[in-house]
């Protein structure tokens, strides 16, 4: 990996305090979770394979990104980075994939640095995936407020981290998604990452046929969607889960415009 510029978003405020944090640890079946919201970061049925099935197949992943020059995913509940590392290394596999991929992720309560060796030694992997998970251990930053981008492949896939609360986050990004990953944990003990506030600010952030994905397909956030304008469906669950989500904004896809940068107003990489 080269040597990544770091830069603060130029839309936050400059606050710089820090974040509240997680309280990571591992549970006596070696899955992490968070004590602060009593919840495993990933499908106890597997994390790998669950950022597979819900998130870039609820987006339709690989095939709406193929032909872009450019394409943004937005993840609310980056968390441990696990579905940011596979869809990654599924842009860097696929050949029709040939542009940038912008991946931004949001995130109120970042793991902190010292937390990164604990991940990686229960998120073992010696393929693509386990290499990008090791560059994000590597370029972690400090737990607070802020938004900071790096190439995390040059000239092929850039990171911004935008360590906000969600709604903050969404206040102050500018980009426009094409794909969004709905990853907040349990709704019942974390209810602002579904509310309608953030809801509604994410709809003003979507690409035209923007795709969005989740585990949780419950019928109250089914029909804030559809209130919103977003067409939601439940789909056949992955593992023990009876359903996920799938949902659409309307459009007809990419809008054939200027391939535009995510709302990173920065010198990334330069
Ligand atoms: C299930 S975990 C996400 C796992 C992650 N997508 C991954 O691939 O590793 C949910 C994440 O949402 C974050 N979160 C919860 N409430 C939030 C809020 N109000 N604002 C921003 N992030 C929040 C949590 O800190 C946690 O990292």
């Amino acid at each position: 990996m080269s040597d990544p510029a770091s830069t603060d978003h130029a839309t936050l405020p400059a606050r710089t305090d820090e974040l509240p944090d997680p309280l990571l640890f591992l549970d006596d079946d070696g899955h992490l979770c968070s004590r602060r919201f009593n919840d495993s970061y990933a499908s106890r049925d597997g994390a790998r394979a669950q950022a597979r099935a819900v998130y870039l197949t609820g987006c339709d992943l690989p095939s709406a990104w193929a032909g872009r020059a450019h394409f943004t995913v937005l993840e609310l509940g980056f968390g441990l980075g696990i579905n940011c590392c596979e869809t990654v290394a599924a842009w860097l596999d696929d050949p029709a994939a040939t542009g940038v991929l912008d991946y931004v992720g949001i995130e109120g309560f970042p793991v902190r640095r010292q937390d990164w060796p604990l991940i990686r030694e229960a998120l073992p992997g010696a393929d693509r995936v386990g290499v990008l998970q090791a560059q994000l251990a590597m370029h972690w930053p400090d737990a607070r407020r802020g938004s900071r981008t790096l190439w995390l492949v040059p000239e092929r896939v850039r990171l911004t981290l935008i360590f906000d609360t969600v709604q903050a986050a969404l206040d102050g990004w500018t980009g426009a998604a094409d794909a969004v990953y709905l990853d907040g944990f349990n709704p019942a003990v974390n209810p602002d990452m579904f509310d309608t506030g953030t809801l509604a600010r994410l709809c003003r952030r979507l690409r035209p046929g923007a795709r969005l994905a989740s585990y949780s397909a419950a019928g109250w956030l089914r029909r804030q969607l559809r209130e919103l304008g977003i067409e939601a469906r439940r789909r056949p669950g992955f593992a023990s889960k009876w359903h996920r989500l799938e949902a659409r904004w309307p459009g007809s896809g990419h809008d054939g415009g200027a391939d535009q940068e995510a709302g990173v107003a920065d010198k990334a990489g330069q």
